[in-house]
């Protein structure tokens, strides 16, 4: 019988804690074949040293524009968005996030000021102010960027009705951007990444980021009803597609919060690889505590707990991303 908490449990079986484990771990660092042990000792010095333990990866030719929506409140967006911006960083990638939910939950887990009257979001939305003077540079993590939004995003979503090209604003706003574009238009500066926070609705704000993206990034809860309404937000797509952004493509599904000691996740998350095959990312993230801790320290798990399960999840589904960027 056992006594004591199940440690296994909240650390989905990755032991790293110790000093020895760190120490045996390291020894394998250019091992691309490492062992999950090895990938979290690694990760817990990338994290502090700002990827300078390894070569970045390669970098994707043109900047790649995430939308990472599913009008589904509490399905691991904003967590998703963050920790994968932030992992993607420390795999060397130069990333933008961009707030587009006034509850500026993304700012706050970057650590990026979203009080009133800071500039945001809405004043490159609606007052056209160029993204560059809009955003900021994190401070826990080299190479990313944030586009804070404060409360005021609440009003764009009335204000944008009697606007001009109302649809098109976000999109005008992030190609408009020096850093967004080819190596030939951008150059070394370039941003790789750019993912766009949305709120969880289907209204003007999300469909300012569906027509500024290229892909889409949906993060799916593995419970019960995960897959109900998705069929709404792929109608949605199909729809922008046809009229407003031929080459929104959806090419990433994440699986979010999964608990592997029930049936019920393994399942779920069996009914999403039926459905999307390869668009669904081989790595799932686990529910884990310190996921959902990091936020109220400003910080992504990333930093936070760069040896936790989630922050060790969170990087090897980066590294997936950054991989299909690195042919593209
Ligand atoms: N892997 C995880 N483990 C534990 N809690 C999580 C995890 N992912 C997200 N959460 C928590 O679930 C809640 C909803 O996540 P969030 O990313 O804000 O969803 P959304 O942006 O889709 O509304 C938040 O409180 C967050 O901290
Ligand atoms: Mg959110």
């Amino acid at each position: 019988m056992q006594s004591g908490p199940d440690v296994s449990r909240e650390t989905g079986g990755f032991r790293v804690r110790t000093a020895a484990d760190i120490a045996v771990a390291a020894a394998s660092f250019d091992d691309d074949h490492a062992t999950p042990l090895a990938r979290a000792a690694e990760h817990i010095v990338l994290a502090r040293q700002g990827a300078r333990m390894r070569p970045p990866m390669t970098r994707p030719s043109k900047t790649r524009i995430f939308v990472v929506a599913n009008q589904k409140g509490g399905v691991g967006k904003t967590t998703s968005t963050v920790n994968i911006a932030a992992g993607l960083a420390q795999l060397g990638q130069r990333v933008l996030v961009i707030d587009l939910d006034p509850q500026g939950n993304a700012s706050t887990a970057l650590g990026v000021e979203h009080r009133r009257g800071v500039p945001s979001t809405y004043d490159a939305l609606v007052d056209g102010e160029p993204l560059v003077d809009v955003m900021s540079e994190s401070p826990e993590v080299a190479n990313l960027w944030a586009v804070p939004a404060t409360i005021d995003l609440a009003g764009a979503e009335i204000e944008l009705v009697s606007v001009v090209a109302r649809e098109s604003r976000l999109r005008k706003a992030v190609h408009g951007h020096p850093w967004v574009g080819t190596e030939a238009d951008a150059g070394e500066d370039r941003f790789d990444y750019v993912l766009i926070d949305c709120p969880p609705s289907l209204g003007l704000l999300t469909l300012n980021a569906l027509v500024a993206g290229d892909e889409m990034l949906i993060p799916i809860q593995a419970e019960y009803y995960a897959l109900e309404g998705l069929g709404q937000l792929l109608e949605t797509v199909d729809m922008v597609r046809a009229h407003l952004n031929q080459a929104l493509e959806v090419s990433t599904i994440l699986v979010t919060m999964f608990d592997a000691r029930t049936r019920l996740a393994a399942g779920v998350a069996e009914e999403v690889r039926d459905h999307f095959g390869d668009q669904v990312l081989k790595t799932s993230i686990p529910r884990s505590v310190r996921v959902s801790e990091a936020p109220s320290y400003g910080q992504t798990v990333m930093t936070y707990d760069p040896g936790s399960p989630g922050a060790l999840s969170y990087l090897e589904a980066a590294r997936e991303i950054a991989v299909q960027g690195a042919s593209r």
